[in-house]
């Protein structure tokens, strides 16, 4: 069933420089057991993207256009503005940094605690304490009593992070936004976090969308994958899609950028800046580092179908000829 859907999001944010687009005409829908990673270089718009969903945004950044639902009900539109409706409770997110999750003054028994009187007022306080201790055994503590009662500085990046990831689910949010949730922890902690995520998004049928630097990661985690380059949507579909045959320009120079599966073959840089995207700007963000530009890459493209589930936002789609060469066409 469709958990959550957004269409047409634009946002906009005022600058000393103009008014910026960090996302433009984003759409995503999350069914549940999703679990979408959202790729792309740094500025590309993800970190917007996702706290749009929630209208968790800083003060010279609003969301212009778009609509945005969960479960059906209208959460953001042109007319209604309801995120308080579902912030925390029906979607929780688990930030970079457990520091930015977590209070370093107050022990995690009182954080998750504050998070349940809130956002859960029906339950009793029996209820919330028992909901407590049942998600700090199901993020892997075997001593519950103990981390309860600590501070944040006495757990480990990795603990506090599963710490965070319990206050998140402890309200039983429907889905889950992790932004460069694991990108602070090392290698081994990152997996046990990225394991952790992936089972309690599936034990409760939630939808995760899982933001990332690191392709690696989205591909082995993710059943979707979206790629942003300067605020667009560029593909998406299916992880096997994407990654094993990536079609737009920037999808392929991104995924030659990383050692995928032949850590043989010679990496490429991509060569040129990211545009900065001000009001008014049309066409592909892509178009002046990409080898194939055309004129008609100035325009406003739509994103196309290329096979099912897979969708390119291309000009070159619609040339059999020029997609072809390219690698784009089928
Ligand atoms: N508060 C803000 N004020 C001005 N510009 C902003 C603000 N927030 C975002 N932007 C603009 O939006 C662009 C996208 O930012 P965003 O943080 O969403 O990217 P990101 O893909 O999450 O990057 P990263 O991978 O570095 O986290 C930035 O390059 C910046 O130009
Ligand atoms: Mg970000």
């Amino acid at each position: 069933m469709v958990l959550f859907s957004v269409r047409d999001l634009s946002v906009e944010a005022y600058t000393a420089a103009g008014t910026v687009m960090p996302v433009r005409r984003f759409d995503l829908t999350l069914n549940e057991g999703d679990i979408v990673g959202v790729i792309g270089e740094s500025g590309s718009g993800k970190t917007t993207a996702v706290r749009s969903m929630i209208g968790l945004l800083e003060r010279n950044v609003h969301i212009v256009d778009g609509d945005i639902r969960f479960r059906g009900d209208t959460i953001r539109s042109n007319e209604a503005n309801r995120f308080d409706t579902v912030r925390g409770r029906s979607i929780g997110m688990v930030f970079q940094s457990p520091q930015r999750s977590l209070n370093p003054v107050r022990t995690i028994a009182s954080q998750i605690g504050e998070v349940l009187t809130v956002l859960r007022p029906d339950m009793t306080r029996d209820e919330r304490q028992d909901r407590m201790r049942h998600v700090m055994s199901s993020v892997g503590f075997s001593d519950v009593e103990r981390v309860l009662r600590s501070y944040p500085h006495a757990l480990s990046g990795g603990m506090c992070q599963r710490a965070a990831i319990a206050a998140a689910i402890a309200p039983e949010p429907s889905i889950l936004i992790a932004d460069e949730a694991t990108s602070a922890l090392d290698v081994t902690t990152q997996a046990e976090v990225v394991t952790l995520l992936k089972h309690v998004t599936l034990e409760s049928d939630r939808a995760l969308v899982f933001v990332t630097h690191d392709i690696l990661l989205a591909a082995e985690l993710c059943s979707r994958i979206v790629v942003m380059y300067a605020g667009e949507i560029v593909e998406e579909g299916l992880t096997e899609q994407v990654v094993n045959r990536p079609r737009h320009p920037y999808s392929q120079a991104l995924l030659s950028a990383v050692p995928l599966w032949e850590p043989k073959t010679s990496l490429k840089g991509i060569a040129g800046r990211p545009p900065r995207v001000l009001k008014g700007f049309t066409g592909c963000g892509f178009a002046d580092r990409c080898a194939h530009v055309r004129e008609d890459c100035r325009t406003t493209i739509d994103l196309q179908e290329v096979a099912g589930n897979h969708k390119v936002r291309c000009v070159l789609v619609g040339d059999s000829e020029d997609a072809r060469e390219a690698g784009i066409g089928v």
